[in-house]
């Protein structure tokens, strides 16, 4: 089986290709930049979601398309609400219509738990304008689909937007975590190899037209998250909360009433958050002391 990853060169479409290949799929990347995780046997397109003409040589042939390429990040979202809309809206439409005319097996559309939230801004607007799409090409054309929405996603390979991998480098750096807002937010931390995990599940006919909530099982106080980081680097880092919360996030929980409910996914097996964040501690100092050796606090024993 042939499956084509748009947006895999990123945090969350690298690890799903991965995980596709693990699984014995025939798979390609399609991305702006050359995936740096490229693995043996996967094939890479360097291409754009904006042009029609390379989406449509590139799912030809393919079974299953995964689409992750978007502006991710909701304050970029926020400040360039037609480059969103560009990138997040038009970019899915041409990948839909792709689909449709080389009749692949399903669309698996990567979405946001923001969609049953009035937080998010732009991005949310153009997550929920791509599920429509998505609802009716299935309902004009026939063509199947998964939507999967996310969950707070932590782990390697975090891009630069990432909460817990700038909170982990300003720990490793100044010595300080900096968060506005209390800390009482609550989020359902998900490691991403889980929820790419979850994604390849995602396969089955079981959720064929479904939404689904790839969410983690440990909800947490993001003060406690932060704690946990400060604790693991042996209570060497001070927390500050500063006055006013976070533009565009929510405090405890997404929801806002909204018609359309999907099936929570959980793993059933999963990364535990502490080992986690761990590894990713590790992964940024090793990151640092080749970029940045003089800049890291000491953590020596004193
Ligand atoms: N990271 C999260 O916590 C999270 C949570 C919910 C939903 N999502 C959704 O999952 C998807 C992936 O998120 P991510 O965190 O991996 O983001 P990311 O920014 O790490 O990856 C996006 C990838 O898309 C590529 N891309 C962007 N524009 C493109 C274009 N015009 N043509 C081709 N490629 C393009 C980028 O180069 C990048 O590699 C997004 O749709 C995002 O909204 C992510």
């Amino acid at each position: 089986m042939k499956a084509i990853v748009f947006g895999g060169a990123g945090f969350l479409g690298s690890h799903v290709a991965d995980e596709l290949t693990k699984q014995g799929y025939d798979v390609t990347i399609f991305d702006l930049r050359g995936s740096p995780y490229l693995q043996q046997g996967q094939t890479m397109i360097k291409g754009d979601i904006l042009n029609q003409n390379q989406v449509r040589m590139a799912i030809q042939g393919n079974d299953y398309v995964y689409h992750f390429a978007a502006i991710a990040d909701i304050k970029e979202a926020r400040d360039k609400p037609v480059e969103a809309a560009n990138f997040n809206i038009m970019g899915t439409m041409y990948i839909l219509d792709a689909c449709r005319e080389f009749s692949v097996k399903r669309i698996m559309y990567s979405s946001s738990i923001y969609v049953y939230s009035d937080h998010g801004s732009f991005y949310r607007s153009s997550k929920q304008a791509c599920e429509l799409f998505v609802e009716n090409y299935h309902k004009e054309y026939g063509l199947e689909f998964t939507v999967m929405r996310y969950g707070s996603l932590y782990g390697l390979r975090a891009n630069e937007f990432n909460f817990i991998k700038n909170c982990i480098k300003q720990a490793l750096i100044e010595g300080t975590i900096t968060r506005q807002g209390d800390g009482n937010e609550i989020r359902d931390y998900i490691n991403v190899v889980d929820a790419a995990r979850s994604s390849v599940d995602a396969l089955s006919d079981n959720y064929k037209n479904c939404y689904l909530m790839i969410s983690g099982q440990q909800t947490m106080k993001v003060r406690e998250v932060l704690e946990m980081i400060s604790e693991i680097l042996q209570n060497k880092v001070k927390i500050q909360y500063l006055p006013g919360n976070m533009y565009g996030h929510y405090q405890i929980t997404p929801y806002s009433f909204r018609p359309k409910v999907a099936i929570k996914m959980q793993p059933r097996e999963y990364h535990d958050m502490g080992q986690g964040i761990l590894d990713c501690i590790y992964d940024m100092y090793a990151t640092l002391a080749t970029s940045d050796k003089n800049k890291l606090i000491n953590l020596a024993d004193d």
